[in-house]
């Protein structure tokens, strides 16, 4: 995992100047494999620059299992992989008073792309918001234009028993869920708890806001996303009662239409869409939503697949390094016990690879060695139930498991 300095600054240079922006997305001289022909990945390299963000919580424990397996990896495929850590959230509120220093963003922006493990704890919650490690995360969000979030929820078929639902609805479920991930309440203007001054009784306000290009760029994604996918898009929206969900819903449409005439789009307000995800998932392949709507449903979505400690997520703009990170949080009542899960780690790894790093086949045996982990019967405590005849590990078994059969599959 060494890495020369001259050839960081070669990589980040041709991160930087590949390809041209258009007010539609960046074209790319060269088909790579981020989602489709909208965004840039870095070209693949025999060396990556890669930021790790352990964070708070159970994140330095999988991460040092993710950093196992990610050794295994470029041993066995012959290519260098550097990973620098940098603080987030509580940590480096403690370190920094910050909950994302400038440092961290400097050197997650020079990076080839960026891993991020899980933020927060009740230490922090009493913090005023700006040093809350919730804050480190919306900010270096909003600071990388990290406007896309893909959130996959598919069934692994040697968990079906561990999800809460019926082996019928869950079995084979494979949605993709894309939310935006930089407007809409959570950065929205104006937004405070003021005092009345007629009644005197203190008011607490955001704003639901998104422009069309907002809009626009994300439902390129979506399409780009569908149509590598089973080609059936859901936006789900609240266009029964909110401006902004009628404004997201004709964009929507409009670039459907023109960019992406094969896409099967349908609609669905947000409400019906929590509960028709729980009474037919199957029913769905990607879904498009904005930001507060997305959080909502996608941690619901992760439910299907019985266990948050399973779900990676990508995070990605038009241009530069992505993020990528579980989508479960810190999890601070078992951290330190060695009983968390690092699969979603891992997994979020592989989807750096094959989303950042140009490197598809290595994505492809990291996923294959998760499986392999639980064909052989191994199991973490939240992915464990009575009864099921599986062995019982910790975080660094697991890891160990994972990275020795990386060698192999
Ligand atoms: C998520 C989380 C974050 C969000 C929090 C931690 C700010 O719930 O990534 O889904 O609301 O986006
Ligand atoms: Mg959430």
């Amino acid at each position: 995992m060494k890495f020369s300095v001259a050839s960081s600054v070669l990589i980040c240079a041709v991160t930087g100047t590949y390809g041209f922006v258009t007010p539609f997305g960046v074209k790319t001289s060269n088909n790579f494999n981020r989602i489709g022909s909208t965004l840039e990945a870095v070209p693949k390299s025999e060396s990556y620059s890669v930021t790790i963000l352990e964070g708070d919580g159970i994140g330095p424990e999988i991460s040092t299992a993710t950093k196992k397996v990610l050794a295994a990896l470029t041993k066995r495929c012959g290519f260098e992989l550097e990973l620098k850590p940098a603080l987030i959230g509580g940590c480096a509120i403690d370190a920094a008073n910050s909950p994302f220093p400038d440092e961290s963003l400097a050197q997650c922006r020079s990076s080839d792309s960026v891993l991020l493990a899980c933020i927060g704890g009740p230490k922090w919650d009493g913090n005023p918001r700006e040093l809350r490690p919730e804050s480190g995360l919306l900010k270096m969000r909003k600071e990388m234009g990290l406007f896309a979030n893909l959130r996959p929820a598919k069934v692994m078929s040697q968990l079906v028993d561990a999800s809460t639902l019926k082996r019928e609805i869950v079995e084979g479920v494979d949605v993709m869920v894309v939310r935006e991930l930089t407007g809409d309440v959570y950065f929205g203007a104006p937004k405070g708890i003021d005092t009345d001054p007629v009644t005197g009784e203190r008011v607490g306000y955001n704003n639901m806001i998104y422009s069309e290009s907002e809009v626009r760029r994300i439902a390129k994604v979506a399409g780009d996303v569908a149509m590598k996918r089973g080609k059936k898009l859901c936006s789900v929206d609240k266009a029964n009662v909110l401006d902004v969900s009628q404004l997201w819903r004709d964009v929507t449409i409009d670039v459907m239409e023109k960019d992406y005439p094969e896409v099967d789009l349908s609609h669905m307000y947000v409400d019906n869409a929590a509960m028709q995800l729980i009474r037919w998932p199957k029913q769905f392949d990607t879904i498009v939503t904005g930001n507060i709507f997305g959080d909502i449903l996608s941690d619901e979505a992760s439910m299907l697949v019985g266990s948050l400690g399973m779900l990676p997520s990508a995070s990605i703009g038009l241009e530069g390094p992505g993020v990528f990170e579980p989508i479960h949080g810190s999890a601070p009542d078992i951290a330190g016990q060695d009983v968390a899960n690092p699969l979603a780690m891992i997994l979020s790894a592989a989807m750096m690879l094959r989303y950042d790093l140009a490197r598809p086949e290595e994505a492809d045996i990291l996923e294959r060695a998760v499986e392999a982990v639980l064909d052989k019967g191994i199991r973490t405590a939240d992915i464990k139930f009575d009864g099921d005849g599986c062995r019982l590990v910790g975080c660094v078994e697991m890891g160990d498991t994972v990275a020795e059969i990386v060698a192999t599959v």
